[in-house]
């Protein structure tokens, strides 16, 4: 339990990224908007996996549902090279395109594998999802 609680934790620190989606340009609030939606989810496996909530496991099928769907889209939103002062997006996704792809199907993948029939085993698959966000986030995102 104590682990559990303590990866909730460092989702938290995932999730503490500022999460705004007020830019001007359609393009780019559309796909922050869609990563409001991966925090979202995440936040919701997260309290349940901590103990903050309590599972619900209709809840957990739909946040799981949820984060399938927003990561197999992440392609799509950020296609087009769109540019906006408040995003936090970096230039290098669109020379890397091929590897952004990768990272949004490691977290499509983490997502679908994760097991929402309790809170351990929530618990136990967050690391992974925690993990894909953060590997792109790192290589391309602006942080701040
Ligand atoms: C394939 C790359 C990639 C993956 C995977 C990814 N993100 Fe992101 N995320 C980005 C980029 C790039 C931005 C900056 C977008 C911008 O500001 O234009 C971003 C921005 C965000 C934001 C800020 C949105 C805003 O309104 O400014 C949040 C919150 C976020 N991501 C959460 C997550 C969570 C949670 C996950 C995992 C479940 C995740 N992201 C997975 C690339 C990714």
């Amino acid at each position: 339990m104590k682990a559990t609680r303590f990866l909730a934790a460092g989702l938290f620190v995932v999730g503490s990224v500022a999460y705004a989606a007020d830019a001007a340009d359609p393009t780019v609030k559309a796909r922050q908007e869609l990563m409001g939606v991966n925090i979202t989810n995440v936040k919701i496996l997260g309290d349940m996996a901590g103990g903050k909530t309590a599972f619900d496991a209709t809840a957990a099928e739909t946040a799981k549902a949820a984060l399938v769907a927003a990561s197999a889209e992440i392609g799509a939103k950020f296609e087009t090279p769109a540019e906006d002062p408040k995003s936090k997006a970096k230039p290098e996704i669109w020379t890397n395109w091929d590897d952004f792809v990768a990272k949004a199907g490691a977290l499509n993948k983490a997502a679908t594998a994760l097991d929402v029939t309790s809170a351990e085993t929530i618990g136990a698959g967050m690391s992974a999802i925690g993990g894909a966000c953060q590997s792109c986030h790192k290589a391309y995102q602006i942080p701040g």
